[in-house]
């Protein structure tokens, strides 16, 4: 009698562990996309770094254009590469000796997890 119940418990037990594992190991991994709240961080950044330069402002005249070009649809229709030239672009801007003063590089201003959520963000727009 306490050997078939043992058993019972010994198989409810293996069930207990192995159909959860199961279930697991079978949903795939699909990439997922970057969620609500990574934006969200994201979008402060672009705030804070880059709407000085990237927004247009509300002005009377055009004196006070915005000194950058819009990113809006900056990842629309782009190119495998785009992401990469768009990332190595922000880290290193494009201020040259040669040139007149144009974008400030964030290398430093911006770390990879940062980078990261704020290219999530311009992907929305
Ligand atoms: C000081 C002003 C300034 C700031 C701040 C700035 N940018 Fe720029 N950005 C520019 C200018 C000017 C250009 C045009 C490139 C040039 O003329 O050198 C540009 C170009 C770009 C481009 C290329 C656009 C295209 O169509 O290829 C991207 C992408 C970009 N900026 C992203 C950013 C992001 C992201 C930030 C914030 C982290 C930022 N910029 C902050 C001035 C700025």
């Amino acid at each position: 009698m306490n050997v078939l119940r043992l058993s019972v418990l010994v198989v409810i037990a293996a069930f207990w562990i192995a159909v959860p594992a199961m279930i697991s190991a079978q949903s795939p991994q699909a990439p997922k996309a970057a969620d609500t709240e990574t934006i969200a961080r994201g979008e402060a950044w672009f705030y804070q770094r880059c709407s000085l330069c990237h927004l247009g402002r509300i002005v009377k005249d055009e004196k006070f254009k915005p000194m950058g070009p819009s990113l809006s649809g900056l990842f629309k229709d782009a190119s495998p590469t785009r992401e990469a030239d768009v990332r190595e672009m922000i880290q290193t801007g494009t201020l040259s000796l040669s040139k007149p003063l144009r974008m400030p590089g964030f290398r430093y201003g911006l770390d990879s997890k940062q980078l990261d959520e704020l290219i999530a963000y311009l992907k929305t727009l």
